[in-house]
């Protein structure tokens, strides 16, 4: 037995037997077999924009006829080796030249080759050594033309590049042609900047969003190649020229102001939506947020601000040109905060399907704003849906359904908004006649009571609540 075998055990092996009298012997001849050793001395022997053709002297075969022969490229584009196309299709262990085609103009190729045989693929050659393909103009046309927006008296045009390994040659750049809809001639702009996609016409002659045929093509030093197919791009139009009126403010929680105004009747300039921007200083105006709707509303809540303070509002309407002139600012003063502290010493007795609820008030500070009431909020264990019921009492009786587990929070009320809630309350089925303060007090209940409460607590554990 011949362990980790090598190509180089292969050979003649002899088995001798002495004796006193006579010897003996009997031989083999093993043949270790392995892929192809690789190929080597691979040149490119002519080039022309899109084809090479290559000679390689083959490599050993290792016990096992060479069956073909696979040719792979790389260039600066592209991430490692590739196998590439070849004229024969098939390189049969014979051939030492082929034809690789579909290459693409002025890029640098290197190229190896990799031999088979009935063991496997071998080893790769060593590199070719780079050779650029011959220049042409382009063949391929920039794609994603389009455009719009700007400012007045703008035709904005954009386009995907062509990359480089596209470009085929030195002196790329592209031709932007752009008419207006309906005329015949076109006008033809060259950009010899290779990376740019976008370019802006100005002229006071653009009629604001207007229509033009726009396609791109490309050139180089060999010629101008394809255009894109035409796309329709608008010129930029104006913006909306009047502020919108009417405008009128509330608070409504301590981080919320509602801006109400009234909306802007049909223009020639379109209105795609509304930009309310607010300060904080009128002394400093500049200090400015915005909120942007989209759409014909005429009303936003503008979010986030800091309780207690007062904001100067104003609206505009907007399109892709920018905003309108602003409305008259206004003013409006967020609330102070919801107080800081849950309803504390919650108790709850349910007799039969009847709970009642009892907790301490919540007593505002200075700087909250007043108690206006208390949510109750039930969630029902088995639709998973949540009552909110409102009171300004600290007591409340809700008769429950008593197939159903319950969970009970209660928040104060205030203009700034919801308090922060009490330690959730667990109402189960089995706690008919059951009395409790906080979220897992189990006050009398009898052994039985407690161990079937007990056994449902660890079941409801488990599941959704
Ligand atoms: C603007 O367009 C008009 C009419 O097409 C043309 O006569 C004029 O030369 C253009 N001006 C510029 C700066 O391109
Ligand atoms: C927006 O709505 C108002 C009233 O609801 C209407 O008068 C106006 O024409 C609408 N504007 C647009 C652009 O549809
Ligand atoms: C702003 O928020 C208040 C309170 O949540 C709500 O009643 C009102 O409908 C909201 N307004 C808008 C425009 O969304
Ligand atoms: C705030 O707006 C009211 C009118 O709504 C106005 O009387 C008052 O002067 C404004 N306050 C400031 C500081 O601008
Ligand atoms: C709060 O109390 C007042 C009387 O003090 C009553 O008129 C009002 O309906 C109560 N509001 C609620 C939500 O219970």
């Amino acid at each position: 037995m011949i362990r980790n075998i090598q190509l180089n055990h292969g050979g003649k092996y002899v088995c001798v037997i002495d004796t006193d009298v006579e010897s003996l012997s009997a031989s083999a001849i093993l043949v270790v077999k392995g892929p192809p050793g690789p190929p080597d001395t691979v040149a490119v022997e002519e080039i022309t924009d899109s084809t090479a053709q290559l000679s390689w002297s083959p490599g050993r075969d290792n016990g096992s006829p060479i069956t073909g022969y696979i040719i792979q490229a790389r260039t600066p584009f592209t991430v490692g080796w590739q196998a590439v196309d070849t004229v024969p299709e098939v390189i049969n262990g014979n051939t030492l030249t082929a034809t690789v085609v579909g290459l693409n103009a002025w890029v640098e190729y290197e190229f190896r080759v990799v031999a088979r045989n009935s063991v496997g693929m071998g080893e790769p050659s060593p590199a070719s050594a780079k050779t650029r393909t011959e220049d042409t103009m382009p063949d391929t046309a920039p794609t994603d033309v389009g455009g719009g927006g700007g400012t007045k008296s703008e035709l904005v045009l954009t386009w995907e590049p062509v990359p480089e390994e596209l470009q085929n040659g030195e002196g790329f750049g592209y031709i932007v042609a752009f008419r207006p809809l309906g005329a015949i001639t076109w006008t033809r702009v060259v950009i010899s900047t290779p990376g740019v996609a976008r370019y802006i016409f100005r002229n006071d002659t653009i009629p604001p969003f207007s229509p033009f045929d726009v396609k791109v093509g490309a050139y180089n030093n060999r010629g101008e190649g394809p255009f894109s197919s035409i796309a329709i791009v608008f010129s930029a139009e104006e913006v909306p020229i009047e502020a919108p009126k009417r405008v009128w403010g509330r608070s409504v929680s301590a981080a919320t102001i509602e801006v109400i105004w009234e909306a802007l009747p049909v223009t020639p300039e379109r209105v795609l939506g509304y930009e309310v921007v607010y300060w904080e200083d009128d002394t400093k105006p500049d200090t400015v947020g915005k909120v942007r709707t989209s759409g014909n509303y005429s009303a936003v809540n503008v979010t986030g601000l800091s309780a207690n303070t007062q904001y100067y509002l104003a609206v505009c309407a907007f399109n892709t040109a920018g905003t309108g002139p602003q409305s008259t600012h206004i003013n409006a003063t967020t609330k102070k905060p919801a107080p800081g502290q849950p309803p504390l010493n919650v108790e709850w007795t349910m007799i039969g399907s009847l709970l009642t609820l009892h907790w301490g008030p919540v007593i505002a500070m200075e700087t909250e704003a007043e108690v206006i009431g208390y949510l109750v909020l039930l969630r029902r264990h088995r639709y998973n849906d949540v009552n909110s019921i409102i009171t300004n009492k600290t007591r409340m009786e809700l008769t429950l359904s008593p197939n159903d587990n319950y969970l009970i929070q209660i928040k104060a009320l205030s203009e700034g908004g919801e308090g922060v809630g009490s330690e959730p309350i667990h109402i189960h089925k089995l706690s008919m006649g059951a009395r409790g303060s906080g979220a897992s007090s189990l006050n009398p209940l009898s052994l039985s009571h407690l161990s079937a409460f007990l056994i449902s607590t660890l079941l409801l554990l488990n599941s959704s609540w």
